[in-house]
Formats: structure tokens, C-alpha cells, sequence
């Protein structure tokens, strides 16, 4: 059973529980065993109607399949459905069909016993569809046979023809089987149908000549005259309208929209083919069945002697060639009958009454037979065609019952008789296999028997079939003595001889009570099923089932092959009175009843909801009846006798082994062991339970419930941890996977990378083997081992020699060229230098310019030979040290127009006592100018310039030579500046007196005035010293400098 539970929360066990209970609530039980008030027949119909109300349309009673016809399609019965039921266990899957056609066969194939399912109900209830679905189960999912597959088709085909004329509509349902039917299906020992047999019973003839309001006659009437060609009816003489012919207007209802005809029709036809009727036995059946239509339309007058004649020449005509008979003889039979009287035969003219007896008498005996030749001749089709091959002895065979219901209607005859006592029949059997099957299943399993209470019904079997004191003996009997019998002298007899039987009533044998709602022509019979009352009339003459001997001779001399095989000339010499159709009913049943039992039987029990053929509706009343009628209580107690379920121990075990940690997963001792384990983990007690030899058995369904419910929860939460295991493990497997790609992707990468470097290295060795060998060779001509190097040796000299070009002029730096390369380096360091002088000349300012050429013509006048020039270098030389406005106005004034290109501050030393004197020294373009103050004390034009002496000390004392014969000159000029360099240049330059600087090592001499001379003296101390010396000289110690 399944049910879903809604939710799952902490108080999650009580949810599902609850949530599996209202599903049971709603769709009530799959088996009816597991109704808790089984006795109730108000729960049973309950369980139905709910399970209605969902579509659910299989209930089980144990094995037997209760089906209630939902009258609309619920497609359950595709493809997908078979496969689903294929190799399941039948419990396992909701109840279906397919699960009992699966069970059937697989017992059919494993235990190779004979099967046989019965299907019983009402009309209506739902046999003839389960039959042809079954059948459809089989032909679709058996394997086909190694030969002969066309058997399949030939099973599925004999049902359209059989059922165009054996079927027929009625106010119960518009496709009613007017006969009962008997099918086996043989297998082979590989499973595949290899052939086919089919048994009919009893066919309801009258409707030939007779249908209630509101039905039909048999549908292949309807569906020649509607489908058959022009040329076809043309030939069989009839008018393409059901209204022209009496056999067909009695129901007044031949056209009814939900059949139709015409296409039926092509069904048919094509049927026909399949089971191998040739064209011309197409043509005579159907000549046939045009025959009784014709037979319907024949009238008779009376002539003056109230004898009967035919009146209907063209009925007549097409009769007579139709049926391959004498126009003459026909006319005869119809109208006389042949008596045999004392070894002479007389024709006896027949009344009007008679004559349209015999009429349709005839017409009956004709379709009737026809309908038993058909059967036969679909049998043949069927039959295995290699049934002397070894593998057809080891054949097989599964039966299924399609047979008539209990029938009640209003007014009931001698047919309802013969349906319900075979009803009573097969109930017997019914019970009796039940009964057995269940008392042998507790036998097998070692469980004590238990009395089961239920209603035998083989009284009322006796009272009908009993030799001499049955119904049937008695009908007969009736039927055979002379004199006059009708059917009121059987019923007396039936009175008579059945006095007290508790089953049987008639008028005069009820009590004052039960007498009013008797007739006085009827009799009751109280079948298992109910009360059913029985009109005598017509009994004496259907069982009779008379026909004229001079009909029966005209039809034996019918030209017409299947009648001739219907009416067989032996019939006529035979002097023995043909069976009775009661007794040769009663003989069939026997037989069939002999055929079940030799069967392993399944049920399948059909009811129908409503007499309106209506979906959705469930009619209480009526399928109450069917419930009783159909022994579905008896069936439920006889079941629930002792356990309402029983399982395998394995199949129990399997379903809920979840619930018990000794069991889950798996178990590995015996099953039965695992049950006992299980059963007491979940707590049976001991009166819940028995354990068989093969299956436990179970006493309420409560408890089975109680189980159910527990696996439900159980389920859930297996399901989560299902899922999370396989969550992880799915992941696990990406994982594993990816991971696995990466190693792979790494190591290939790896490998390239390798490769790549192997590569590299071995490039790298041949390069440094090549450079070696190169070096080797450096000296040696270009030849090809030193090529490489030489041309690396100069690239790369050359590369170098980029990066390490000299940053400046000064920069001497110049990496050294390889050999080859001596004279390219030098051109291209004259190049650089080039380079670089003309960049630098090109970006100096003219100041700048001013500057280093002074600083040149200072360095070639003093470089070396001055001890303080090093220390002059660094410092600029500055283009005035003093301003104008540091320049007396008044000396400004008198130098006029004579601008002041250089101008410093500086000491002059007395040329007498030296006397250290602050002055100022200016150089115009014509002359230096010595300024005190505002005074111009001295001026010497640049001509009178006659030289310059500096000591080659630290010192920075110099001494201005003047010409000396020039007497408005005071005498050389002994002077000091501390810019002792700067000055020096400035005036050389601007005096042109650059190559008339001396250097002095010790003294110099200078001239003091007119004609005295002095003396300077110049040593080196550790620091400066301008004294007057003793001997009048000026002596000045010079500090020695660290750079000396
Ligand atoms: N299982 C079913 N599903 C759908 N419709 C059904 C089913 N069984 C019966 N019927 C309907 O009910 C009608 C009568 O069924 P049928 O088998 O002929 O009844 P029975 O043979 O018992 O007299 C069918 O023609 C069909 O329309
Ligand atoms: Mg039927």
C-alpha cells in the first residue's frame, strides 16, 4: 500500500501516521481481508464505493480480483500498465487485471499446472471487457512462438466475430454476451501461445424471433445490412434498412447511437479473414444469416380450412436459393408437419399459429447451429497446428470463464433458470476450491484448521440436477410421456415430487404469507444468491427445443455447405430422442465444472455500478445484490476464517526488514528466522501470529496496519539518509573525477614543461659546448667551430658597449674590445667623445661658456705651478665681486664712460713699511683702476701693464709689474686678493697679459718707486704669515696645503 506522507515535522512520526490513516480513510483498503469489521456488509460496500469514488476499480478478497465496471476509459490498461504488473509480486503493486493475468501465467510457466481464471457478474458487470483484456495482456507480453504466430492474432480476432454474432444489445448493456464462453489458451513450454479452444454454452436463440423493447437482435444483422456492400445485399436479396425485416423491429430500437454498425462491420469482415474463412465461406454464412432475415418476413394466410399458406413468394424465392433448398419442399415444411404413425408418414397441415411456430423454430435452429458451426470452425483456426510435434504435449493451458451472472428480472423463464443454476454451480465450485485451497494452504503450513462457518449451496445444486427428484429430471420427464403435458402439469409434478424442500416454493406449497407474491403458473427457487421466481411457461417447449422432422429434412438437403454440416442426415435416421436442452446444458456444466477443476483457479469478480451504463455513479441498491449474488461476503469470511494476511516469510522480510536493526539491511540466516526476530522487535503477541512453514500468518489487520504505518515512517527517513548517501557519493564521484583530470592535466603540463627544459638544457649545453670550443679556437682563422663565438664575442661586445657607453666627457671609461674589433672600438670612441663634446657644446649658455674659458686660461697659467689653484677650481668664477652701488659714485664718476668689467676687494701692502691697506680693484677695458674710498689712487692702463708675479705658494699675494720708466707711476703694486686666481685671470685677460704671469719659487722683487727696489719672500709654515722681515723684505709664510 502506498501513501504518501504530507509532511515530516519533529513530531514527524505521528504526521505520516496520521497522514497514511486518512489515505486509508480516503481510498479505503486494497484488500477487503484487511477490513476490520469483516462481517459488515455495510463496511464492505463502504470499502468499494470509496475506492470507486477514486477510480480505483480492483479490490482484492485475497486472490480473487473484485472489478467494478467504471463504465468510461481509465486507461490502465496501455503498454506501461502490462510491463508495470510484469514479474511482480502481487501484492506489491496496487490491485489490477494485469497482476492476476501476471500471477496466472507465471504459475503456468514455473509450476506448469493448468490455470484457469473465471469471471463471473452480472450482465454489464464488466467479464466480456476483462476477457479481452486479458487476452490482450497475454497476446502482448508473452514471447511470440517459434512458429505459427499468427495464433495471436487469430485469439484476438475470434472475439469481434464471435461477439458480431453472439452478442447483441439489451437494456443492460449494449454489448451483452447472449452466450456463455469458454476459452483455452495453450502455451508452450517457452511460455508463447501456440493455440486456442473455445466452448460455447447455450446461446439465448429466442432473440433470433424475439427482443424485448429497448434490444436488440444479434449485432451482425444490424452490421450487414449497415456496412455490407451494395453488390453483397444485392445478392442476398435485402434493402439496406433493419426497419424492412420483422426479425429486427420487435425492440424498436435497431439504430442506437453508442454502436455502430458500419464500422463493426470492417472489424468483422477482417476478423473473418484472419481465422481463415475463404471468400466463399464468407459468402454462405452471411447467406445465412440474410436467410433468417428473409425467414422473418415470410407470412401466412389462412385458406378456407384454416390451413396456412405462404404468402410471401419473394421471401420464399430468395430462401430457396440462399439456403440451397427446393422452393417447393420449403413451402411444404412450412406449412405441414410430418407425423410418423405406425411405420407411415403423414402430412398434417399446420394452422396459422403453428406455422409461424415452425417458421421461427426454424429460424432459431438455423442461427443456432450456425453459431455452433462458427465456434467450430473458429476452434480449427485456432488449433495448434503442429499438435503432433513433441513440444505440444508439453503444452500448457490457461482457461478463462467468461460466463452469464446471476440473472433476476422481472418476469423469469426457463433461460434465467438455466443461467442461475449454473451460477449455483460454478458458486459450488467456487467454495468447494476455496475452501480447499485454504484448508490445504493451513494444512501445508502446519497451522490447525479452523472451522469456517459459511452457506453450502449444493442443496440447491441437488434440488436442480438430482436424477429423478431434480428439476431437470422432472422437466424431462415431463416433456417426454404422452399424453397431454404442458407447463402447469410440470409444476404440479414439481409440487408433487419436491414437496418440503426448504429451497423450493410454489403457490400451494407456500404459507398464506409468502403465497400472495406467488402466481399460480409460477414456482420459487431460494438460490444462494436469493429468491428468485420462475415462470413455467414456455419451459416444456424451449426444453424441448422442437423442430418439425420435415424442416429438419428439408435443411439436410440444403446445398448450402455449412447448413448441410449443421443439419446432418444421421439426426433424421436417428430414432432416439435428441437430449433435452436443459439436460445437455446440464451435461456441459458438468464437463465445464470437470475442466475447472482439473485447473488451478483465479477469480475475477465483476460488478457494475449502475444500471444506467453511467460513469461516476454508484448505485448502493444494486450493488448490494451483486455482492450477495456474487458470494463476495461468504468469500471475505471464508478467507478471514483464521488470519486476515499471509505472506512468505521472504516476501514479509523483505517489506519490512527496515523496521528492525537485527534485520536491516539484510539478514542472513533463514527468512523464517529473520521474521521470528522481526516480529518480536516489533512486538507481536503471541495470539496476533502464527508462524507457518512458509509464510506467517497474521490474525488482524490492525496489527498489519500498525506495521505498515511504522514502515511508512521508516521509509522517510531511510530515504533521507538514501539520499544523503548518494548525494555523497555522487559528489565523491565528481570529486574523484575532477581530481583525477587535474593529475591528468598537471602531469601533461608537467611533461610539456620537462620537455621544454630538457630542451632548453640541451640547447644550453650545445651553446656552451659551441662557445667552448669557440674560445678554444678564439685565436685561430674564422673557420666554422669558432665562427659562433667569434660573432657572440663581438655581438656581444657590441651589446655591451651600448650599455656601458661613457656618460660624459670626463667618463673614461670603455670596455675592452675583442682583438678583431681593436679599430672599430676606437673609431667608435672617437665617435662617443665626438658625440658627447658636440651634445655638450651644444648646450651650454654663453656665461657658462665665459666662465670655462676663463677657467681654462687659469688653469694654463696656473695648473701646477700655484699651490692654492687646486683649490680655486671648484669655485666660479663670478663675474664682479663688488656692485656699482658698492663702488664710490666719484670714482664711478671719474672713470666716465669707462665701464667696470670686474671689480674685488683687496689689500695693499705699502711698498715701503707694507703697511696692509684696504682698496679696491677695478678693471676698465683700458686700465686697473686701485680705488680707496672714493678715491682713484692708482691707475695703470694696460700698456703700462708690464707683468704679474704670484709666489708658487698657498699664498695669494701678487704683485703688479708697471712700466717703470714712466715716472707718473709710483712702482709696482704689491697686493692681496683673496680671490687671489680669479683676479689674476680677469686682469690677464683683460690686460692680454696671459703669457705674462710669473711664478715665483722663493721671492719676488719688485720695484718700489724710482730706484728702490723690494723684496718679497715667500715660505712655506703652517700657517699665513705677511710680516716685515728684519732685512726690510716682506716675509709671508704660506701655509703648506694637504693637496701639496
Ligand atoms: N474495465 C472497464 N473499463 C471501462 N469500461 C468498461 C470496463 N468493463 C466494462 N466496461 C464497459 O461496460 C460495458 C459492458 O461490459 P461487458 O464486459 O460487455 O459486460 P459483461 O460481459 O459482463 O456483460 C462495456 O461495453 C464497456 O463499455
Ligand atoms: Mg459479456
Amino acid at each position: 500500500m502506498r501513501y504518501r506522507a504530507s509532511a515530516l515535522g519533529s513530531d514527524g512520526v505521528r504526521v505520516t501516521m496520521e497522514s497514511a490513516l486518512t489515505a486509508r480513510d480516503r481510498v479505503g483498503v486494497q484488500d477487503f481481508v484487511l477490513l476490520e469489521n469483516f462481517t459488515s456488509e455495510a463496511a464492505f460496500i463502504e470499502n468499494l464505493r470509496r475506492r470507486f469514488r477514486e477510480n480505483l476499480i480492483y479490490t482484492y478478497i485475497g486472490p480473487v480480483l473484485v472489478s467494478v465496471n467504471p463504465y468510461r476509459d481509465l486507461q490502465i490498461y496501455s503498454r506501461q500498465h502490462m510491463e508495470r504488473y510484469r514479474g511482480v509480486s502481487f501484492y506489491e503493486v496496487p490491485p489490477h487485471l494485469f497482476a492476476v493475468a501476471d500471477t496466472v501465467y507465471r504459475a503456468l510457466r514455473t509450476e506448469r499446472r493448468d490455470q484457469a481464471v473465471m469471471i463471473s457478474g452480472e450482465s454489464g458487470a464488466g467479464k466480456t471487457e476483462a476477457t479481452k483484456r486479458l487476452l490482450q495482456f497475454y497476446a502482448e507480453t508473452c514471447p511470440a512462438p517459434e512458429r505459427g504466430g499468427a495464433v495471436r492474432d487469430r485469439l484476438l480476432q475470434s472475439n469481434p466475430v464471435l461477439e458480431a454474432f453472439g452478442n447483441a444489445k439489451t437494456l443492460r448493456n449494449d454489448n451483452s454476451s447472449r452466450f456463455g464462453k469458454y476459452m483455452d489458451v495453450q502455451f508452450d513450454f517457452k511460455g508463447a501461445p501456440v493455440g486456442g479452444h473455445i466452448l460455447s454454452y447455450l446461446l439465448e436463440k429466442s432473440r433470433v424471433v424475439h427482443q424485448n423493447h429497448g434490444e436488440r437482435n444479434f449485432h451482425i444483422f444490424y452490421q450487414l445490412l449497415e456496412g455490407g456492400e451494395e453488390e453483397m445485399l444485392r445478392r442476398l436479396g435485402l434493402e439496406r434498412n433493419p426497419q424492412s425485416y420483422l426479425y429486427l423491429v420487435k425492440g424498436q430500437c435497431a439504430k442506437v447511437s453508442s454502436i455502430n454498425d458500419k464500422n463493426d462491420w470492417k472489424v468483422v469482415r477482417k476478423a473473418l479473414t484472419v481465422i481463415d474463412f475463404t471468400e466463399d465461406e464468407v459468402e454462405d454464412l452471411l447467406s445465412i444469416v440474410a436467410s433468417v432475415l428473409h425467414l422473418g418476413n415470410i407470412h401466412f394466410a389462412a385458406d378456407e380450412e384454416s390451413n396456412a399458406q405462404v404468402t410471401t413468394e419473394n421471401q420464399l424465392k430468395y430462401l430457396t436459393r440462399l439456403l440451397g433448398v427446393e422452393g417447393s419442399t420449403l413451402r411444404e415444411a412450412l406449412t405441414h408437419r410430418k407425423i410418423i404413425a405406425k411405420g407411415e408418414e403423414l402430412l398434417s397441415p399446420l394452422n396459422l399459429e403453428q406455422a409461424a411456430y415452425a417458421r421461427d423454430a426454424l429460424a432459431k435452429a438455423v442461427y443456432s447451429r450456425t453459431f455452433t458451426w462458427l465456434v467450430e470452425k473458429i476452434n480449427r483456426s485456432l488449433a495448434s497446428k503442429d499438435a503432433d510435434s513433441p513440444s505440444w504435449r508439453s503444452t500448457t493451458v490457461l482457461g478463462l470463464l467468461d460466463i452469464y451472472g446471476f440473472e433476476v428480472f422481472q418476469h423469469n423463464s426457463f433461460e434465467q433458470f438455466c443461467i442461475n443454476y449454473c451460477n449455483e454451480k460454478l458458486q459450488q465450485l467456487f467454495i468447494e476450491l476455496t475452501l480447499k485451497s485454504e484448508q490445504e494452504e493451513y494444512e501445508a503450513e502446519g497451522i490447525a484448521w479452523e472451522p469456517v462457518q459459511y452457506f453450502n449451496n449444493k442443496i440447491i445444486c441437488d434440488l436442480v440436477e438430482e436424477k429423478f427428484k431434480g428439476i431437470i429430471s422432472i422437466l424431462d420427464e415431463e416433456c417426454l410421456r404422452p399424453g397431454e403435458a404442458t407447463d402447469l402439469t410440470f409444476l404440479e409434478k414439481l409440487e408433487d415430487t419436491i414437496k418440503h424442500h426448504p429451497h423450493l416454493l410454489t403457490h400451494k406449497l407456500a404459507d398464506q404469507r409468502t403465497r400472495k407474491s406467488l402466481g399460480r403458473g409460477e414456482f420459487r427457487l431460494l438460490h444462494y444468491a436469493g429468491e428468485v421466481t420462475y415462470s413455467v411457461t414456455g419451459f416444456l417447449d424451449k426444453n424441448n427445443d422442437l423442430l418439425f422432422r420435415n424442416l429438419k429434412e428439408t435443411m439436410c438437403s440444403s446445398e448450402n455447405p455449412i447448413m448441410s454440416q449443421c443439419f446432418d442426415r444421421s439426426e433424421l435416421s436417428d430414432k432416439k430422442r435428441p437430449e433435452t436442452v436443459a439436460t445437455q446444458f446440464k451435461m456441459s456444466l458438468l464437463q465445464l465444472v470437470e475442466i475447472l477443476k482439473s485447473k488451478e483457479p483465479a477469480y475475477v469478480r465483476c460488478i457494475k455500478p449502475n444500471d444506467a451504463k453511467q460513469p461516476g455513479r454508484f448505485d448502493e441498491v444494486l450493488i448490494r445484490h451483486q455482492v450477495k449474488y456474487l458470494g463476495l461476503m461468504e468469500n471475505l469470511r471464508v478467507r478471514r476464517a483464521g488470519f486476515a494476511y499471509r505472506r512468505k516469510y521472504e516476501v514479509f522480510l523483505q517489506r519490512y526488514k527496515s523496521l528492525c536493526p537485527e534485520t536491516w539491511p539484510s539478514w542472513a540466516g533463514r527468512p523464517q528466522d529473520g521474521v521470528a526476530v522481526l516480529v518480536r522487535h516489533l512486538g507481536y503477541k503471541p495470539e496476533e501470529y502464527k508462524m507457518g512453514r512458509t509464510k506467517i500468518f497474521i490474525r488482524f489487520p490492525k496489527t498489519l496496519f500498525a506495521t505498515e504505518d511504522a514502515l511508512e515512517v521508516r521509509r522517510q527517513s531511510l530515504a533521507t539518509k538514501i539520499q544523503a548517501a548518494w548525494r555523497g557519493y555522487h559528489w565523491r564521484q565528481k570529486f574523484l573525477r575532477v581530481k583525477q583530470s587535474a593529475i591528468c592535466i598537471q602531469s601533461w603540463w608537467r611533461g610539456t614543461l620537462g620537455r621544454r627544459k630538457a630542451a632548453k638544457r640541451k640547447w644550453a649545453a650545445q651553446t656552451i659546448r659551441r662557445f667552448i670550443r669557440g674560445f678554444i679556437l678564439r685565436h685561430a682563422p674564422r673557420c666554422p667551430e669558432n665562427a659562433f663565438f667569434l660573432d657572440h664575442v663581438r655581438t656581444s661586445f657590441l651589446l655591451n658597449l651600448r650599455r656601458q657607453l661613457p656618460r660624459n666627457v670626463l667618463d673614461t671609461s670603455w670596455p675592452t674590445p675583442p682583438p678583431a674589433l681593436r679599430e672599430a672600438s676606437e673609431l667608435l670612441r672617437e665617435l662617443c667623445m665626438k658625440n658627447m663634446v658636440w651634445k655638450y657644446c651644444r648646450g651650454i649658455s654663453p656665461e657658462w661658456k665665459q666662465q670655462l674659458q676663463q677657467k681654462a686660461v687659469a688653469s694654463e697659467i696656473f695648473k701646477g705651478k700655484k699651490d692654492n689653484y687646486p683649490q680655486s677650481v671648484p669655485r666660479l668664477f663670478i663675474s664682479t665681486r663688488l656692485g656699482t652701488d658698492e663702488i664710490s659714485p666719484k670714482v664711478l664718476q671719474a672713470l666716465g664712460s669707462e665701464p667696470i668689467q670686474y671689480a674685488v676687494p683687496v689689500v695693499k701692502y705699502d711698498r715701503k713699511g707694507y703697511k696692509p691697506r684696504s682698496r679696491q680693484l677695478l678693471l676698465t677695458p683700458n686700465a686697473v683702476v686701485i680705488v680707496e674710498d672714493a678715491k682713484v689712487k692708482q691707475r695703470i692702463d694696460y700698456a703700462n701693464l708690464t707683468g704679474i708675479s704670484v709666489s708658487s705658494l698657498s699664498d695669494s699675494l701678487f704683485v703688479l709689474h708697471v712700466q717703470r720708466e714712466d715716472n707718473k707711476q709710483k712702482g709696482d703694486v704689491v697686493l692681496q686678493s683673496d680671490h687671489v686666481i680669479e683676479t689674476l685671470t680677469k686682469v690677464a685677460l683683460s690686460a692680454d697679459r696671459v703669457n705674462n704671469i710669473n711664478i715665483n719659487q722663493g721671492s719676488i722683487t719688485f720695484a718700489g718707486g724710482p730706484g728702490r727696489d723690494g723684496t718679497i719672500d715667500f715660505t712655506p709654515g703652517s700657517e699665513l704669515l705677511i710680516t716685515k722681515a728684519k732685512n726690510g723684505h716682506l716675509a709671508v709664510v704660506a701655509p703648506r696645503l694637504n693637496s701639496r
